[in-house]
């Protein structure tokens, strides 16, 4: 805390050196008494008082009484992207040669599922819709349906054994959607007697366990900035068996426990903790965790295996500076956390990308468009590349036979 503290001041110290000559430089006119200068003097100390004093007073107490309490975090969360995260090749104009699908119609689909027999696109919306669009030749040709909708948020989305969709519902947890779309059946919503407030993603295994993430149990949906801020682990990874119907916790405390999937040898799940960039590997048999990817440019949000060898890891944002800071410094993290109540938001999120990975977790491939931001999927169907993310209206498709990752070097 000491440590912040002195960052702080000597961030602040300029500012006040400057104020002070500025006070200075008034008031020594003062000794030669001059008329038009004296409403100046007068109007000068009020203004400081009023403008530096009195907010400088109110923001002192604000901060003692705000009950936000971040921390450092572990060192490892600081590593700098790392060079084993950087890919051989790179698009990085995936928006030149991209298709628009469902324009106006799909509200921040957050993440994709693709269901081979009926050719059908699965997405989650903020308005609470699982939408069904179908996949054609010419993105154009694409109909969205509203399928079901949740009054929730449904976020990660995946096929059960019998063609029910599952659902992970950041607001009702893990949802159970029959088929002809008729019945919804929420599956679970805790877990150790602890409620989840951000379920975020869910994978099928082959023996129907369900596998899926808690971002947090703090925060919900709309508060996830504090998640982020306060630097405290609040994700689990967690496992509910249709069978058996428990509902267990494999990891906890993790940083915003995000996207998981599970490795074509069903042996392991690779899950991503968004806060600390990284993604890891969670043998099922063993109980046993290993790091996967670390040191990651952005922070990562779902990771989907495409079938082929490859895992596709959505980045919301690059690493910016602000985050860079803020990141180190948790005093830093309780001033954005203020200004963020107070609905203003000082901490940018842009240049999104997806990164092609192998199974080991060497970096293959990254599509980005700079400053192109919250990307949460990336999903390969056939030879395309579909973009899931939270601020547009539509889903980005592009062809990667047409427009592939290219040698940059
Ligand atoms: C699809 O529609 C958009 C907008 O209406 C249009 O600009 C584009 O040319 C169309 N693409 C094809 C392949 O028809
Ligand atoms: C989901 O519900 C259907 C009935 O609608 C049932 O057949 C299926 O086993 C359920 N799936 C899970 C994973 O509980
Ligand atoms: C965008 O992010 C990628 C890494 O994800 C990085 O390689 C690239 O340089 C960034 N582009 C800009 C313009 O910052």
């Amino acid at each position: 805390m000491k440590h912040d503290l002195s960052t702080f001041s000597s961030v602040l110290e300029p500012v006040q050196d400057f104020k002070c000559s500025q006070f200075y430089s008034i008031t020594n006119k003062k000794t030669k008494p001059n008329l038009s200068t004296m409403p100046v003097v007068f109007f000068s100390t009020r203004f400081l008082f009023f403008s530096i004093v009195v907010p400088l007073l109110i923001s002192i107490v604000l901060y003692r009484l705000d009950s936000f309490d971040p921390v450092h975090f572990p060192a490892d969360s600081l590593i700098p992207s790392a060079a084993t995260s950087t890919p051989p090749l790179i698009n990085d104009r995936f928006l030149t040669g991209a298709e628009f699908i469902g324009v106006g119609l799909l509200n921040n689909p957050e993440d994709i599922a693709y269901h081979k027999e009926s050719n059908l696109i699965y997405t989650g919306c903020v308005d609470g819709w699982v939408k069904r669009v179908s996949v054609q030749d010419s993105a154009n040709d694409s109909v969205v349906e509203d399928w079901v909708n949740t009054g929730g948020r449904p976020l990660g989305i995946a096929f059960g054994l019998h063609g029910e969709v599952i659902v992970a519902d950041a607001i009702k947890g893990l949802l159970n959607i029959s088929d002809d779309g008729k019945k919804t059946e929420l599956l679970t919503d805790e877990a150790e007697g602890v409620k989840f407030k951000l379920t975020d993603a869910v994978v099928v295994a082959d023996n129907g366990v369900l596998y899926f993430t808690d971002a947090s149990y703090k925060y919900n949906i709309h508060q996830f900035i504090f998640d982020f801020l306060e630097g405290k682990p609040h994700g689990r990874l967690i496992s509910f068996d249709p069978t058996t119907r428990v509902t267990r916790v494999l990891v906890r405390d993790l940083y915003f426990a995000n996207g998981v999937s599970l490795s074509p040898d069903q042996t392991h799940l690779v899950f991503c903790e968004s806060v600390m960039r990284r993604c890891s590997k969670y043998y099922i048999r063993e109980d046993r965790v290993e790091v996967f990817i670390q040191g990651l440019p952005g922070y990562p949000d779902n990771i989907r295996y495409d079938g082929d060898g490859h895992y596709w890891i959505a980045l919301i944002s690059e690493v910016t500076r602000p985050w860079k800071l803020a990141m180190k410094y948790p005093l830093l993290r309780k001033l954005i956390a203020m200004a963020a109540k107070y609905g203003v938001e000082l901490l940018s999120i842009k240049n999104a990308s997806v990164l092609q990975v192998d199974l080991d977790g060497n970096p293959i491939a990254s599509y980005q468009d700079h400053p192109f931001s919250h990307i949460t999927t990336g999903v390969k169907i056939g030879n395309h590349l579909y973009f899931g993310n939270l601020l547009q209206s539509y889903i980005i498709r592009l062809d990667l036979l047409k427009y592939p990752a290219q040698n940059k070097i």
